[in-house]
């Protein structure tokens, strides 16, 4: 039976290594937003694991809602443009909008989307990702919450695709080069 753990080169991040990481931004929030209700906002579909996750580990009442965005292709160039193909159920009016990702990569979804946010009226919006890739950095996004740091190699795992797959896999892992070459 082949395994989808064949197709990676290494494991970067274990899912013990997660659970722990999520509980401590979870620390982070939680004493930052106490007494108030913030809306989770989940970038489809990278961050519906760490979304589960981080929203079953608050100790707050939440409100979840879903964005999906179209990025200009990984391939080329950014048009600095990113489609709406899902918008907010929420009125973001007075509302504390924590923006939940998967990664941040470029950094252009995400400063794209903070200005789209800001500009509803939103109380305040801030970014919680899991995952950052420093050296990929092509706009400088303010973040309060990130997880891990991680080196600029093709990541898949816990939300992360390559071409679709992997996004079921517990952990993360850098995918072997045999699989994209
Ligand atoms: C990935 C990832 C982030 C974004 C980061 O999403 O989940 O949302 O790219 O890239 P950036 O910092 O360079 O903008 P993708 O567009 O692959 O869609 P997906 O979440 O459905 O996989
Ligand atoms: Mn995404
Ligand atoms: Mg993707």
């Amino acid at each position: 039976l082949a395994d989808v753990r064949d197709d990676l080169d290494r494991e970067l991040i274990s899912e013990r290594e997660i659970v722990d990481k999520i509980a401590e931004l979870c620390r982070a929030i939680e004493r930052d937003y106490e007494g108030r209700r913030p809306l989770l906002v989940g970038v489809l579909k990278g961050a519906v694991m760490v979304m589960a996750d981080l929203a079953r580990e608050l100790k707050l009442h939440v409100d979840m809602d879903w964005m999906a965005v179209s990025s200009y292709g990984k391939s080329t160039q950014s048009s600095g443009v990113v489609r709406i193909l899902k918008d907010l159920d929420s009125d973001l009016a007075g509302r504390d909008v924590l923006i939940v990702e998967d990664i941040i990569d470029s950094g252009l979804t995400l400063s794209w989307l903070l200005g789209n946010l800001q500009s509803r009226g939103a109380a305040s919006v801030k970014v919680c990702a899991l995952l950052r890739k420093p050296d990929a950095a092509k706009v400088d996004v303010p973040v309060e919450y990130v997880g891990f740091d991680i080196p600029n190699e093709f990541v898949v795992g816990y939300g992360l695709d390559y071409a679709e797959r992997y996004r079921n896999l517990r952990g993360i892992g850098v995918l072997a080069p045999h699989v994209y070459s």
